[in-house]
């Protein structure tokens, strides 16, 4: 397994400005080859899909690459693909589309585990439906969401549960597979918020059980819009609002208005990108993917227990992210000194650690900070060890102003 971190920063122009960055939960850089996609798909003609002229066959093979890159990411069918502008605006569509199948006392369930946009589409969405909507608890403690929290709010009125597969302000990886067959057995489906976890974790949305499950390409080195992964079969029974003109076939049936072509050619780089983590793999890209993830997790994992030790030298921090499953996403809060004055003197330093809760507010709540959060410190594929010391260092200036 070979994972050349210095070969890696290389492809990224934006580290030439020398900030250490913390910030990938939020969006990572972009590295040469998406950039790249991104100019070549704006560079050759590109017209509305069709057959006949140059442009018009470089959309639609654009669009066809991108299905097909993103089903070898999450595993999926590239026929229930289906893009949009954000993972939020795809959670509002379908929390829409699927309200319209449930009947007054149906119920669907949410956590104060996940980013609101997992939570207030399913709220808005019930409250239109005049649906109950209840609520699974993580504990603030261990940082755990379980099954068992899960499996305590179901009924036999549950028609959809959302929860996230990794949190975006502490890490925890619920376990998704357990919790979706609780829910398949409770005769409801799962909508499962991938944003984060995809940028940790190699999907695969078969053996998680996920009916849905989003993602956003600017969380793993790609551009900026929203990813819904679900079986074809599954989206055929569903009619959104659409157009009368615009096509009716799925996944196209819930793609609203034109697609951003070069933003598409830019997440199939992306996604080419991460199957090139390990230089040392071969076979297909979804073989090759397995491996980059691995390689991934590996250097991740090195750098997270590197904080996790640099922290612990440290006086008067507390990290709240404890969960067994976790991805490298830590969130920290302290005795004497405010995490936007962290934040304020990290940036002049070069490190760029944002402080806040980050949409999910009601996880920040739980855990006590209010909605204020934490300073939030999380990696990304190109962080390198100095930035973990740089990390390290700033912090111990801090606390002793
Ligand atoms: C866990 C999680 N879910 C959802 C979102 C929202 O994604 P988007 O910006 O694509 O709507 C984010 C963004 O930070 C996130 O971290």
């Amino acid at each position: 397994m070979t994972y050349d971190i210095d070969a890696l920063r290389a492809q990224f122009p934006a580290l030439r400005e020398g900030i250490a960055h913390f910030d990938g939960p939020g969006g990572t850089q972009t590295p040469r080859p998406v950039i790249q996609a991104v100019s070549d798909a704006l560079s050759a003609p590109l017209s509305n899909r069709g057959p006949w002229v140059a442009g018009e066959r470089n959309a639609e093979a654009i669009v066809v690459e991108a299905r097909r890159a993103m089903a070898d990411l999450l595993g999926a069918d590239p026929a229930g693909i289906v893009f949009g502008r954000s993972a939020t605006q795809l959670t509002y569509d379908f929390s829409r589309t699927l309200a319209r199948t449930w009947s007054p006392g149906d119920e669907v369930v949410v956590t104060s585990l996940d980013h609101d946009s997992n939570i207030r589409p399913w709220i808005h969405a019930a409250e239109q439906a005049d649906v109950t909507v209840r609520r699974a608890h993580f504990d603030p403690v261990t940082g755990e969401l379980t099954p068992d929290a899960i499996r305590s709010v179901l009924s036999g009125r549950t028609r959809l549960v959302a929860v996230t597969a990794a949190s975006n302000l502490i890490g925890t990886c619920p376990r998704i597979a357990e919790i979706a067959r609780a829910v398949h057995e409770a005769g409801a489906l799962l909508h499962v918020d991938g944003v984060h976890y995809t940028a940790h974790r190699l999907v695969d949305v078969e053996a998680l059980g996920a009916d849905f499950f989003t993602c956003s390409p600017y969380k793993f080195l790609g551009p900026h819009h929203g990813v819904l992964a679900a079986r074809p079969a599954l989206l055929e029974t569903l009619r959104p609002d659409k157009l009368l003109p615009s096509s009716d076939a799925v996944p196209e049936r819930f793609e609203l208005g034109t697609l951003p072509y070069e933003f598409l050619a830019g997440t199939r780089a992306a996604v080419d990108f991460l199957a090139g983590f390990d230089s040392a793999a071969t076979g297909t890209r979804r073989e090759r993917l397995t491996a980059g993830y691995r390689a991934l997790e590996r250097h991740e994992e090195t750098l997270r227990t590197l904080i996790e030790k640099g922290l612990g030298t440290l006086d008067g921090v507390t990290v709240h992210s404890r969960a067994a499953e976790r991805t490298p996403t830590l969130l920290l809060t302290f005795d004497r000194h405010s995490a936007p004055d962290a934040y304020r003197f990290l940036a002049e330093r070069g490190v760029h650690a944002p402080a806040g809760s980050f949409y999910a507010v009601e996880a920040s709540r739980r855990l006590g900070l209010g909605d204020a959060g934490g300073l939030r410190v999380g990696l990304a594929p190109y962080n390198h060890a100095d930035d973990v010391d740089r990390l390290i260092e700033g912090l111990a200036d801090f606390l002793r102003t």
